[in-house]
C-alpha cells in the first residue's frame, strides 16, 4: 500500500504520514538503494505494538525475580517449572515455550555444562555449587518477551563465578554496542571482541532475533562478527541479545535423547544472559530482563 503524505500513518500513531514516519521511510529507502540491508516493516514495532511487549515483559521479569527468590540447593528443575506456569498462567500469560516446537516445558533450565534449552525435569536436582541459566518467554495477548538469567547454588568455586560475570558484560557490551541506525554486526563484535578477551569462546550455533509478534523473528542477532556489517538497526526494532560463553570450546552437541539440550562438547562450564531490547530514537530500552 503506498501511503500519500496527509494519510494516517502506518503505525498507528494516529498522525498524518508526512509528519510521522514518512522522513524514517524515506531514510530506509536510500539506504537500501545505497546497498544496506535494512529491516522490513514487520520488524519496526508500534507504539501499541511496545506496549504489548512491554506488558508481556512485566510478567516475565517478574517470574524471574520470583525464580530468584525461591531457587535454592535440593529443588528440582521441575519445581522450578511449575513455578513459572503457575506464575505466568496467572497473571494471564502463557508460557511460550510450552508445546513450541514440542518443547515439553514453561521455560529452560540449563545447568552447568548446558549450554541452552534444558528441560526441566523432576530428576535434575540442584546441587550446592550449581550455576543455572533459567530462560523465560512470555505470550500475553500475543505479544512476547524474553530473557534469561544465571542463578548460583550456594558456594560457587571462583571459576564458575567468573564465566557468569563475564557472560553478563558479554551481554552489557552487545547491548552498549547498539546505536540507533547502526549496524547489528557491530553487537556480535562487541561480545566476541570482549569474551575472547577473557579466554572464554562465543557459541555460534544460536544468536539472538527479533521477537514480539512471535517468539522468533528476524534478524537473527549473532554473538560473534564484524563491527560496520548487517542489518541497519532503527528504532521500534526489538530483539534479545543472549550471548552463550563457554570456558573452553565454542562447540555444542545436542543431547541425541530429548533432541533440545545443548552442552559444551568438551564438557566445560557455559554462561549465558538474555535480554529483550527496544532500538529508540536516541538509544535503547531494556524491555525485558
Ligand atoms: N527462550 C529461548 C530463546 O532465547 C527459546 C527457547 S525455545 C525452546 O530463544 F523451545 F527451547 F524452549
Ligand atoms: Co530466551
Ligand atoms: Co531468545
Amino acid at each position: 500500500m503506498i501511503l500519500s503524505r496527509n494519510d494516517s500513518c502506518w503505525c498507528g500513531s494516529g498522525l498524518k504520514y508526512k509528519t510521522c514516519h514518512f522522513e524514517f521511510d524515506k531514510k530506509i529507502k536510500i539506504l537500501k538503494k545505497q546497498g544496506y540491508i535494512v529491516p522490513t516493516k514487520k520488524l519496526i514495532k508500534n507504539k501499541e505494538q511496545i506496549d504489548g511487549i512491554r506488558k508481556s515483559a512485566k510478567i516475565n521479569n517478574g517470574l524471574l525475580d520470583l525464580v530468584g527468590e525461591k531457587i535454592k540447593e535440593g529443588m528440582t528443575t521441575e519445581e522450578i517449572d511449575i513455578l513459572a506456569y503457575e506464575y505466568t498462567i496467572a497473571r494471564g500469560g502463557i508460557p511460550a515455550t510450552l508445546n513450541y516446537d514440542g518443547f515439553p516445558k514453561s521455560i529452560c533450565t540449563s545447568v552447568n555444562d548446558e549450554v541452552c534449552h534444558g528441560i526441566p525435569s523432576k530428576d535434575v536436582v540442584l546441587k550446592n555449587g550449581d550455576i543455572i541459566n533459567v530462560d523465560a518467554t512470555t505470550m500475553l495477548n500475543g505479544y512476547y518477551s524474553d530473557a534469561s538469567r544465571m542463578f548460583m547454588i550456594g558456594a560457587v568455586i571462583d571459576e564458575a563465578k567468573k564465566i557468569v560475570t563475564i557472560a553478563k558484560e558479554c551481554l552489557s557490551k552487545g547491548i552498549e554496542a547498539i546505536k540507533p541506525w547502526g549496524f547489528l554486526g557491530d553487537i556480535g563484535a562487541a561480545i566476541q571482541e570482549y569474551a575472547q578477551s577473557n579466554g572464554y569462546s562465543v557459541v555460534w550455533d544460536f544468536g539472538g532475533h527479533g521477537v514480539g509478534l512471535q517468539m522468533h523473528e528476524d534478524p537473527f542477532v549473532f554473538h560473534i562478527g564484524t563491527k560496520g556489517t548487517g542489518m541497519i538497526l532503527v528504532p521500534g526494532m526489538v530483539f534479545t541479545i543472549e550471548p552463550m560463553i563457554n570456558e573452553g570450546s565454542h562447540e555444542i552437541l545436542v543431547d541425541e535423547d530429548d533432541g533440545w539440550t545443548a552442552f559444551t562438547a568438551d564438557g566445560s562450564l557455559s554462561a549465558q544472559w538474555e535480554h529483550t531490547i527496544l532500538v529508540t530514537e536516541d538509544g535503547i530500552e531494556i524491555i525485558a530482563k
